[in-house]
């Protein structure tokens, strides 16, 4: 019971049974065995990105999403902007409360690097229907290059529980011809 002292009160001196032991035994080869397989998965399954992290202050983020909006800006959708950036550039997407801030424009076949950061606090950035699923942290950037080889529209979920507005963060990222 254990609202009671126990008997043996050197409890941590008992020896570990043997069943406990292969227990902890076979986890500790699972999980190593595992985490071998991700690095594997890497390059065989192409399941993990290769995706990189710099430190960023939310407010230089932002200014650079702003530089990237005012010089590739084609059209609006409502209030949001839409952005087609040239091929090989450096492109910028914010998340916030609760919005994917702007919309992005990509060619087909071509290839950008994708800077995701957030403003205020984590959101979850999962594009749809290709299933890449990154952590979006203030203060952080995660870098992914990507090269869409289809044409159309894609949906941005987020994925991270970030509050009251949570299911009203979609955004969008179009591939065109
Ligand atoms: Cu942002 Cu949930």
């Amino acid at each position: 019971m254990a609202i009671t002292s126990p008997t043996e009160r050197i409890w941590w001196n008992q020896p570990i049974h043997k069943a406990e032991l292969i227990w902890i035994s076979l986890a500790f080869v699972w999980g190593l065995f595992m985490f071998f397989m991700m690095i594997y998965w890497h390059g065989a399954g192409e399941q993990n990105l290769s995706n990189e992290a710099y430190r960023i202050q939310p407010a230089v983020f932002a200014e650079k999403t702003q530089e990237m909006i005012d010089a590739y800006t084609v059209r609006q959708e409502g209030i949001i902007p839409v952005v087609h950036p040239p091929p090989g550039s450096d492109v910028y997407l914010i998340a916030r409360l609760w919005q994917w801030w702007p919309i992005l424009e990509f060619e087909k076949d071509q290839s950008y690097r994708l800077h995701l950061s957030s403003l205020d606090w984590q959101h979850g950035f999962s594009l749809l229907p290709v299933n890449i699923n990154i952590s979006v942290h203030p203060g952080y950037e995660m870098v992914v290059t990507m090269q869409p080889n289809q044409a159309g529209e894609y949906g941005i979920v987020c994925n991270e529980y970030c509050g009251l507005g949570h299911h009203t963060m979609l955004g969008k990222i179009y591939v065109v011809e």
